[in-house]
């Protein structure tokens, strides 16, 4: 069998989670652990309050930054957003567009999510995109339906010229936070429908470039597992990414 050509990458996302100091010292701890691991790519998706002190501390580190959201629009009148703009006068370089609990808590649709993901790729904001059928869908067979209608409408119109920079995340919503992890069988199997949607939306060639990371409940000790599964290519993590012991072995762990 090929080895997996894509790079790795682990994203920590911190959901409402820490102050700027607790950010800081978290990445400060986290650096002289992380160093000698160069086969992932490490993006951190912090709250809009974090990043500029984020951003500032990654600065000279291979650490990316990303938001955990966005509007599309560059400027308006849409009091509490944050638009990407903004984002990349910070200098971040990520964003997550919608994750489950967005879509759960926040109203995010499948076509909102086009017009975010439109928007990141035109402003140059490298797009991590949340997919994941909720446990009723998975228990009433319908996770390819799922999954195959949140990728073909996020990907609606986007040309296939400028989408290089995508990466998506499988993210089973009955694993997110429950401590319950999709198999590597289950994740691997997701992956592979999403990159067959890829590859009917956008082209055969991006479908085996872009980057497909699962998420819900990575742990150190299931990381390597799923890691190495061939079409899974790195990690979304929620509350083991919260401690820089625990991330910087899920970074190491993902060498599989
Ligand atoms: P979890 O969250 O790792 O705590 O399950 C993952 C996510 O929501 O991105």
């Amino acid at each position: 069998m090929p080895t997996n050509p894509r790079k790795k990458l682990i994203a920590a996302n911190w959901k409402m989670y820490k102050t700027p100091d607790e950010a800081v010292a978290f990445i400060k701890a986290f650096l002289p652990l992380a160093a000698p691991h160069s086969h992932a790519e490490v993006v951190l998706c912090a709250s809009p309050t974090l990043l500029p002190a984020v951003v500032d501390v990654a600065r000279h580190h291979p650490i990316r930054v990303a938001a955990q959201d966005m509007h599309w629009l560059d400027q308006g009148a849409y009091t509490g957003e944050t638009s990407p703009l903004m984002l990349m006068a910070l200098g971040v370089t990520h964003v997550l567009i919608g994750h489950s609990e967005r879509r759960q808590y926040f109203n995010e649709t499948d076509e909102s999510v086009n017009l975010k993901l439109k928007s990141a790729l035109a402003h140059g904001l490298i797009p991590i995109v949340c997919v994941g059928e909720l446990l009723a869908e998975r228990e009433a067979n319908q996770t390819a339906e799922v999954l195959e209608r949140q990728t073909s409408i996020a990907l609606s119109g986007i040309d296939p010229a400028a989408a290089a920079p995508l990466v998506i995340a499988y993210e089973p919503v009955w694993a997110i936070g429950t401590g319950r992890t999709a198999t590597p069988e289950i994740a691997n199997e997701a992956h592979n429908i999403i990159r067959a949607q890829i590859a009917k939306s956008l082209s055969p060639a991006l479908a085996a470039s872009t980057r497909i990371l699962y998420g819900g409940s990575v742990k150190p000790d299931n990381t390597a597992t799923l890691c190495a599964c061939r079409d899974i290519d790195g990690a979304l993590v929620g509350g083991a990414s919260l401690d820089p012991v625990s991330f910087a072995k899920i970074v190491a762990n993902s060498a599989a």
